[in-house]
C-alpha cells in the first residue's frame, strides 16, 4: 500500500520526536549497556491486592463477562461520586453526570468529536500531554497551543489569548497538577477559567490524572470546586496513577451533564464500555482504599528528595515539585533540549525527556519521572554526576 494511501489527518501529525532517542537508546542496549529508563510516567510498583483480589472475585461472575453499559455500571458511577463528595466536597449525580473511560486518555481523545467541527479551535495548554492537540486535530479542528511559562508558575495567561482566537474556541484542555511540569493550580485559578469559558462560551476539560499523588501535606483541587464549573467544564480523572492501575485501562469523566452526555454519544459508536469486573475493582479502590495514594505519595516523595537533591549536586537547577511524578528542569549549557536528552543517553545511559516533546513552549526544558525505584535513581544520578562537568 502506498503512503499516499494514509488519511491527511496521519500524515500531517508531528514526527515523532523521539525516534533518534529511541535508535540511540537500542544501539546501547544491543552493545549490552544497560540503559536507565527516568522517561516514561508509568508506575513501577504493583497494583495493591484488595483491587487485584476484587478483579479475581468478580472476573469469576459470568454476568461479567457480556457486554458492559455503555456509560459504566451504576454502581462504579455511584462510587465515583461518593468518592467526589469525600475527596472535593463536591456533589455529582451518578446517573447523568459521570461516565466510565477506558482510562482517561480514552475520554481525553474522544472529547472533541463531540464538541468541535471542521473551522472550530481548541485549545490546549502548551508544554503538555501530547493527546490534546492530536485530538483537537482529528477532530477538524485547529489546535491552538497557550504557552505555560516560568514566570507565570506554569499556568496559561488566559487573558493574552488573542480575542479573534478565544472567539472561535470551542475547547480548553487545562491538567493541573500538570504533566509535564508539575505546577499546580488553586481553586481561584480555576475560577478565573470558569469566567472566560463563561465570557467565550468554551467547553472546558479539566485533566485531573494528577490529584491524588501530591506531597508535604499539599492537596490538589478538583476543577469542580470552583465556583459555576459545572456549568462550563468537565474533569477526567484515572485510576492509572492514583492506584498504579496503568495497564487495566479505568478512568471516569464527570461534570457538565451535557458535555457528559456528549461524549458518551460518541462513545456508544466507537467502544462499547470497561470490562464490569474492572469496574468492581475500580469500586473496590475508589470506596475501600482511600490511603493508597497517600502511601504512593510518600513513596513519591521520598524519590522526588533523593532526585532533587541528586541534580542539584550535578549543578542543575530542577523546580521541586508538589504534586505528581515528575520533576522539570532547565537544561543547562545552553544545547537545545534534545540535544541534551540525546548526550545524557549517550554519555551516561540515562533516558530523560526533552521537553520539547511536550510542545514547543516545553524547549530549554527537561523531565525526569519519578517511577524507578531508590536503587536505579541512585544509579542514574550517580552516572549523570559522572559526566555532568564534562556536558555543562
Ligand atoms: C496528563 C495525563 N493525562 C492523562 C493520562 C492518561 O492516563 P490513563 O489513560 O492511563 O488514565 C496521562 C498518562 O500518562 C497523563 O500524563
Amino acid at each position: 500500500m502506498s503512503k499516499s494511501r494514509l488519511a491527511k489527518r496521519i500524515l500531517d501529525l508531528p514526527p515523532y520526536l523521539f525516534a533518534e532517542l529511541d535508535r540511540a537508546k537500542a544501539d546501547l542496549e544491543a552493545q549490552g549497556k544497560e540503559v536507565i529508563s527516568l522517561g516514561i510516567g508509568d508506575p513501577d510498583m504493583p497494583t495493591p491486592e484488595p483491587i487485584i483480589e476484587a478483579l479475581k472475585r468478580e472476573s469469576e461472575e459470568p454476568a461479567n463477562h457480556q457486554y458492559p453499559s455503555y456509560e459504566g455500571l451504576l454502581k462504579f458511577r455511584q462510587a465515583v461520586a461518593e468518592w467526589y463528595e469525600r475527596r472535593f466536597g463536591v456533589s455529582l449525580d451518578p446517573v447523568c453526570e459521570v461516565i466510565s473511560l477506558i482510562g482517561s486518555k480514552e475520554g481525553i481523545a474522544h472529547l472533541p468529536l463531540a464538541f468541535i467541527d471542521p473551522g472550530d479551535v481548541g485549545l490546549y495548554t502548551d508544554p503538555g500531554y501530547p493527546v490534546y492537540s492530536v485530538a483537537i486535530s482529528f477532530a477538524g479542528g485547529t489546535a491552538v497551543g497557550i504557552p505555560l511559562k516560568e514566570e507565570n508558575g506554569f499556568l496559561p495567561d488566559l487573558e493574552a489569548i488573542p480575542a479573534d482566537v478565544a472567539q472561535k474556541a470551542k475547547l480548553l484542555y487545562i491538567n493541573y497538577p500538570n504533566n509535564p511540569t508539575a505546577a499546580t493550580a488553586d481553586v481561584e485559578f480555576f475560577e478565573k477559567v470558569v469566567a472566560f469559558a463563561k465570557r467565550h462560551d468554551i467547553l472546558v476539560c479539566h485533566d485531573a490524572a494528577y490529584t491524588e499523588i501530591s506531597f508535604d501535606g499539599y492537596e490538589a483541587p478538583s476543577f469542580l470546586q470552583a465556583k459555576g464549573a459545572k456549568d462550563v467544564g468537565i474533569e477526567c480523572h484515572s485510576l492509572s496513577k492514583t492506584f498504579n492501575m496503568t495497564g487495566w485501562r479505568i478512568g471516569f469523566c464527570a461534570g457538565n451533564e451535557d458535555a457528559v452526555a456528549g461524549l458518551g454519544k460518541v462513545k456508544t459508536n466507537i467502544d462499547s464500555g470497561v470490562f464490569q469486573a474492572i469496574q468492581y475493582a475500580g469500586v473496590e479502590a475508589l470506596l475501600r482504599n482511600g490511603k493508597i495514594p497517600e502511601e504512593l505519595s510518600e513513596i513519591y516523595q521520598k524519590r522526588r528528595d533523593q532526585v532533587i537533591e541528586g541534580l542539584r549536586a550535578c549543578g542543575l537547577n530542577p523546580f521541586v515539585p508538589r504534586a505528581a511524578f515528575y520533576v522539570w528542569c532547565p537544561v543547562p549549557g545552553g544545547v537545545d533540549s534534545k540535544e541534551f536528552a540525546g548526550k545524557v543517553l549517550t554519555e551516561a545511559g540515562v533516558v530523560v525527556t526533552p521537553g520539547v516533546g511536550f510542545g514547543e513552549h516545553g524547549e530549554g526544558y527537561f523531565r525526569i519521572t519519578l517511577t524507578q525505584g531508590e536503587e536505579k535513581l541512585a544509579e542514574a544520578l550517580a552516572r549523570i554526576q559522572r559526566v555532568a562537568k564534562e556536558l555543562w
